[in-house]
């Protein structure tokens, strides 16, 4: 499997606060089969800039190799006034090694808030794939425009491991539910901030999508798309509804 969203970087935002962690988040995502994952620290001005990232990305690096795994880097983008202000500056380790940005989305936007605030990110030219929007509750009550806007725009959507493990509750759970019958996800990452988001959370979410979904949607949603954007190519089943 391929992870495209984890905060297993230690001591740079509210994910992995130690070394130590940071291995045991490798280890245990390595016996739950994950060998590939996108490391991907919050990057927000002013509160998380990140400075310390490359150093510690390195020792984990190898750290990763050990475990066969490989570990890559990309950033969490809060979407915000100032990431359009600092968007041309943004590097290719910050979208996840690739042209595709990880943006997330606040939690107080409705969703004419998030297309306002898109459409003038998809301007410079970047493929967004928004992080778990099925935990804001105002797009929730807003499932219409919502996905009218995400099949129209091209934009990608990941969904959190601990949506579908019910961490948020079973009102989340659902709603994650009923956007992946209808197509509407395209990636399921980790979120992790710690090991046990990996051996418990992940791992029940596995389960839970295989109970889902055909073998052949899990397989896309778990590593098929992620493997695809890592090659810049297109998603084969892109919003099938
Ligand atoms: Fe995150």
């Amino acid at each position: 499997m391929i992870d495209i969203h984890s905060h297993l970087i230690y001591g740079v935002d509210d994910g992995s606060y130690c070394l130590e962690e940071s291995i045991k988040m490798l280890s245990a995502a390595a016996k739950l089969g994950i060998d590939k994952i996108i490391a991907t620290p919050h990057y927000q001005k002013k509160l998380y800039e990140n400075t310390t990232v490359n150093d510690k990305y390195a020792i984990l690096m190898a750290k990763a190799a050990e475990l066969q795994m490989e570990l890559l880097l990309g950033s969490e983008l809060y979407c915000n006034e100032d990431l359009i202000k600092y968007i041309r500056k943004i590097s290719r380790k910050s979208k996840l090694n690739t042209q595709y940005l990880l943006i997330e989305i606040p939690f107080n936007y409705t969703c004419e808030d998030a297309k306002k605030m898109l459409h003038r990110l998809k301007r410079y030219q970047v493929k967004i794939i928004i992080a778990h929007p099925e935990r804001n509750l105002l797009l929730m009550n807003q499932m219409k425009p919502f996905i009218e806007y995400i099949k129209s725009s091209g934009i990608l959507v990941q969904a959190d491991a601990g949506s579908i493990a019910g961490i948020y509750g079973h009102k989340v759970k659902e709603y994650t539910k009923k956007l992946i019958s209808l197509g509407m996800v395209d990636f399921i990452a980790s979120n992790a901030h710690n090991s046990n988001d990996y051996s418990r959370v992940f791992s029940k979410a596995v389960e839970t999508i295989y109970r889902w979904c055909s073998t052949q949607e899990a397989n896309l949603l778990l590593k098929s798309n992620a493997s695809l954007i890592l090659s810049n190519k297109p998603l084969t089943h892109y919003k099938i509804m």
